[in-house]
């Protein structure tokens, strides 16, 4: 059975930043505040021409870089995300035909923060299975355009962004080494985005009741998060029998610096064990974890051989962790030079527009 190992990373951030004192100018709320509570500083805010799909090819394009493949190696695409383009198409397609991958196969996974962790777990046992070589994970989040700018309980707390890691089979031992995940929809009204489904879609009604953004009950969400992140953590460390002294990173999802300390007193660990950087990025919900790991690769803290557990919680509520021993690229003789396949990528999906056209204006003129 293949073993499957994260091979290539990237991570992708819009220029513009917000700090805590531009949202005093917003928000009845102040720095010391948000610090305080949140360990927050600053974070990513989209410009207009930019997407979670825009941001999520660009991560998705290093981490091939990375990896060393070419979009036409990689056999499935998963883009988790909360903030997608549409409801469909998935993002994921739209990833697809960008970066020229036309051999993969292309969905969304929605499991909010958790997301990235779920869909790791998905490629990872693809690729055990057999069924799968090489697969292009993405977390990729727009959080900036479905919250309501004018309420403070949820504006301080959230950043854009995208992550991707590249998994790739390979008889070495190593990689993903096992999973948990945990979801209960008892509690989905704590962290909720009502409008634009089937339940509430987008009328003047909706959109008067403010039902298109990001709607949290705070304390809530703050005392499940701190309930499950060392609880999941330890389930994960006991199936892949590492032990808490083996284990080099903890990387959680990046909401809020308390959560983050409770789940170190949890486990009785050091605040230096896990990788934080939320104070300059907030909370880019399933993006955080790939930006975290990138970080950590960049900066030579997260090093091969090192054994490295991600955990996250999120709407659904949704909650996770998966424990890996960390590869990077495997061997290859070959140089490959992802980025040039993406003017490729744009002339052969014109030209597959002219052949549905053309395919269209014969099959009409058959019937
Ligand atoms: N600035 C200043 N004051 C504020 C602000 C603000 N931005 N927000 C709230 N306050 C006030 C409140 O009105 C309250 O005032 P009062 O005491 O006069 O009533 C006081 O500050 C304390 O408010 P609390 O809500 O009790 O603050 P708390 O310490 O719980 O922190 C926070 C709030 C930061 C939202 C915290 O509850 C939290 O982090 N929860 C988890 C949220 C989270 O992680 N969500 C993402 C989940 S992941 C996903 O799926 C996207």
């Amino acid at each position: 059975m293949p073993f499957a190992h994260i091979t290539g990373w990237g991570m992708s951030v819009p220029e513009t930043i917000l700090t805590n004192d531009d949202l005093s100018k917003m928000v009845d709320t102040n720095d010391e505040w948000i610090r305080d509570r949140t360990g927050i500083r600053e974070r990513h805010i989209v410009d207009e021409d930019q997407t979670t799909a825009s941001l999520a090819v660009e991560a998705s394009i290093k981490a091939l870089q990375v990896a060393n493949l070419r979009p036409t190696d990689i056999d499935l695409i998963i883009c988790s995300t909360s903030t997608p383009e549409y409801i469909f198409p998935a993002t994921a397609c739209l990833v697809q035909d960008r970066i020229g991958a036309t051999r993969a196969g292309a969905f969304d996974l929605l499991a909010a923060c958790s997301g990235f962790i779920y869909a790791i777990n998905m490629a990872a046992q693809s690729i055990r299975s057999g069924s799968i070589q090489n697969a292009l994970i993405i977390g990729s989040e727009t959080l900036s355009r479905f919250v309501n700018w004018q309420d403070r309980n949820t504006c301080i707390l959230f950043g854009d962004g995208a992550g991707a890691f590249v998994l790739q089979a390979s008889e070495m031992p190593g990689g993903v080494l096992s999973a948990v995940m945990h979801s209960d929809g008892s509690g989905g009204d704590s962290l909720i985005l009502q409008g634009g489904g089937s339940k509430y879609p987008a009328t003047e009604a909706t959109l008067q009741a403010g039902k298109h953004f990001i709607e949290m009950d705070g304390k809530e969400v703050f005392r499940f998060a701190t309930r499950v992140m060392a609880q999941a953590t330890r389930e994960v460390l006991d199936d892949s029998g590492i032990g808490l002294d083996e284990l080099n990173w903890i990387i959680p999802h990046q909401a809020n610096i308390r959560i983050i300390e409770a789940a170190a007193r949890g486990l009785k660990l050091p605040l230096e064990r896990f990788v934080v950087n939320l104070e300059r990025y907030g909370n880019t919900s399933t993006a955080s974890i790939p930006i975290a790991t990138v970080e950590a690769l960049e900066d030579g803290r997260l090093q091969p051989g090192h054994k490295v557990v991600f955990v996250g919680f999120g709407a659904g509520l949704t909650w996770g962790a998966l424990a890996a021993e960390w590869t990077g690229p495997l061997p290859s003789e070959r140089k490959v030079y992802p980025r040039r396949y993406r003017l490729w990528a744009r002339v052969r999906s014109f030209l597959r527009r002219v052949v549905r056209f053309i395919e269209g204006v014969i099959w009409g003129r058959g019937s």
